[in-house]
């Protein structure tokens, strides 16, 4: 497969790191398009990937494409894309842009274009990624089976309605952030109590690596899980109350539902 990406910063690298690791593409059958000569040394350098400067040159000489850029630079690599329409035949586009619907895409470019819309994360970079996908209307079940492949090497993969792709964007596409301020937030208590800064945070990443792993691996639900570990009158139980006191689980929904409605305003734009 000669996979293409336009836009190869955070999250596009993200994805092009996993899937180089997995195997399922090789550097050589790789082009990475960005707008400055540096980022495209630097990821030829790197990666080993070809890098080109152009999109539409880019789209010609692959069968997939990631659209990695920012959601306001989009229109401008749709119009580009749509200006010189035969670089797209026989050529998937993945679309990983926060917000933007397939109907906007698709009204952007020649009637025949194939494209499906995905929402990643940046943990795909080491294969721990989360990724959901709504196909186009003109995508086939070959194209599905691509996307769940290429996604899937960098991490896990599900397909849902496309109404549902900001709530995914809210959970899952900006969820690493809020994660990190909590292992941070846990690792500056352990500092608070005595604990020297290093082992506070390999303590508090492993906790959340192994949690996540028990809600994983058992199946349980997490209220299960919790119950098991928290004994009558124990320390547990008194810090859970904390949490409840000082609006953990209403901040944490409040983070979620924030970054749904951005994602619905940026579809809007
Ligand atoms: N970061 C995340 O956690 C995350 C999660 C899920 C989805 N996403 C989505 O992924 C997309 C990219 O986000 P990001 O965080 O990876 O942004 P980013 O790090 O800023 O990367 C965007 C890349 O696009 C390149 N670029 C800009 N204009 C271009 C053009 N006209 N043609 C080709 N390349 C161009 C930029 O490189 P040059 O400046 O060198 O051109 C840059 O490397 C966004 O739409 C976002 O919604 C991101």
């Amino acid at each position: 497969m000669k996979l293409g990406l336009i836009g190869c910063g955070k999250m596009g690298r993200a994805l092009l790191e996993g899937a180089l690791q997995a195997g399922i593409v090789k550097a050589k059958d790789v082009s990475v398009s960005s707008r400055t000569t540096e980022t495209r040394e630097s990821l030829a350098k790197d990666l080993g990937v070809n890098a080109v400067s152009s999109n539409t040159d880019l789209c010609a000489q692959s069968d997939v494409v990631y659209i990695c850029t920012k959601p306001n630079i989009t229109p401008i690599v749709l119009l580009e894309l749509n200006e010189s329409a035969e670089c797209l035949d026989g050529t998937l586009l993945i679309s990983t842009v926060a917000g933007l619907t397939l109907a906007t895409i698709e009204q952007a470019l020649p009637d025949s274009a194939r494209v499906v819309r995905c929402m990643p994360n940046t943990p795909a970079l080491i294969g721990k990624g989360a990724a959901a996908y709504t196909l186009g209307s003109n995508a086939t079940s070959t194209d599905a089976a691509t996307t769940c492949s290429l996604l899937g090497a960098a991490g896990s993969v599900i397909e849902v309605p496309e109404s549902l792709m900001d709530a995914v964007t809210g959970v899952s596409g900006s969820g690493p952030a809020y994660v990190y301020t909590f292992i941070e937030a846990m690792a500056d208590a352990g500092v608070l109590n005595g604990l020297p800064r290093p082992q506070a945070l390999e303590l508090a990443t492993q906790t959340v690596l192994g949690a996540a792993s028990m809600v994983a691996e058992t199946g349980l639900h997490p209220a299960i899980l919790r119950d098991m570990v928290t004994s009558p009158g124990g320390t547990t139980i008194t810090a859970v109350q904390a949490l409840e006191a000082n609006g953990f689980r209403a901040a944490t929904m409040a983070a979620v539902n924030s970054a749904t409605q951005k994602a619905k305003e940026l579809g809007q734009k």
